[in-house]
């Protein structure tokens, strides 16, 4: 993500984690590729929470990934003192900064987040429906042959395996509903394919979980947020009555601009995929329940 965002060329970049060496080390290789690259937005690694005061977003991939066989709901007891931990250091230097969080189990982490910065929830976002969007606009495009360009699908709800919503009443490609591309079998069996996502990622890397394409999708969010652009894009926010949901972080569209999340939408859906979408708030509502205090 780091490297990609400084390749963008439109943020400067501060990597920082507490392995000695590490962020200095992988700030540099990406430095070091801006010559040719011909980007001049400047990346540094640290170890010091000083060097990353004034940032105007910061994004919380800390936390360990998932391993073959693990749910993300496993990482939630190690993930929450990672996250607690490195929030209150974040805010503490850059108090006027937008939290993007993705550490996982991201629903319930970005709970933690928002206690512990003390920030507004339209603050406090998480990353998932980014990611998984794109993951099921892909397998629609490998699906239907169509441009993934062309592909318009929304995954809402939460970001684990059982709470995922990925909408097939209003999906489309090039404004033809998606149902009428796909055969009901094929359709289930991406939608399926879109849950397990980031599992079938996980079961092929072995050692890690995906890299690219949660960067990416990060990065979308955290350019609207920079530059104000108003787009709608499915993000995790706290919602406070959408769809009879209260005090949960569940994927909803939302207004992203500046200052974080402006607005939150509640576009007509089937009555299962809103059942599902009140399903994931009541999910993370128990994962926040069982989350270890500080
Ligand atoms: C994924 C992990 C990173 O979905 O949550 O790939």
């Amino acid at each position: 993500m780091a490297q990609l965002a400084a390749a963008r060329g439109t943020a400067d970049v501060v990597l920082i984690d507490i392995v000695e060496g590490l962020p200095q080390g992988k700030a540099l290789d990406i430095a070091e590729s801006a010559p040719w690259a011909g980007f001049s937005t400047s990346i540094v690694g640290t170890n010091d929470w000083a060097a990353t005061a004034g940032s105007d977003v910061v994004v919380i991939t800390s936390g360990v990934p998932r391993r073959p066989g693990m749910t993300r709901e496993d990482l939630l007891g190690t993930n929450a003192g990672i996250v607690r931990s490195v929030v209150t250091n974040a805010v503490r230097h850059s108090p006027d900064c937008v939290l993007v969080i993705f550490a996982n189990p991201m629903d319930a982490m970005c709970h933690v987040a928002l206690e512990a910065s003390g920030f507004a929830k339209e603050r406090v976002i998480g990353q998932g429906g980014m990611l998984d969007s794109a993951r099921y606009r892909t397998f629609i495009a490998m699906e239907t042959g169509a441009s993934v360009r062309d592909v318009a699908a929304w995954v809402l709800g939460g970001h684990t395996e059982a709470t995922m919503v990925p909408i097939v009443s209003n999906a489309s490609v090039g404004g033809v509903p998606l149902t009428q591309l796909v055969r009901p079998k094929p359709l289930a069996a991406l939608v399926e394919r879109t849950k397990r996502g980031g599992a079938e990622i996980v079961g092929l890397l072995k050692t890690g979980s995906a890299f690219i394409a949660p960067a990416v999708a990060t990065l979308e969010m955290v350019d609207a947020i920079l530059f104000d652009e108003q787009r709608i894009l499915p993000c995790c926010t706290l919602l406070g009555g959408q769809w009879d949901v209260r005090n949960a972080y569940v994927g909803a569209p939302v207004l992203l601009g500046a200052g974080g999340v402006q607005k939150v939408y509640t576009p007509p859906l089937a009555e299962d995929e809103v059942a599902a979408i009140r399903a994931a708030g009541k999910a993370v509502r128990e994962l926040v329940a069982a989350t270890p205090k500080a």
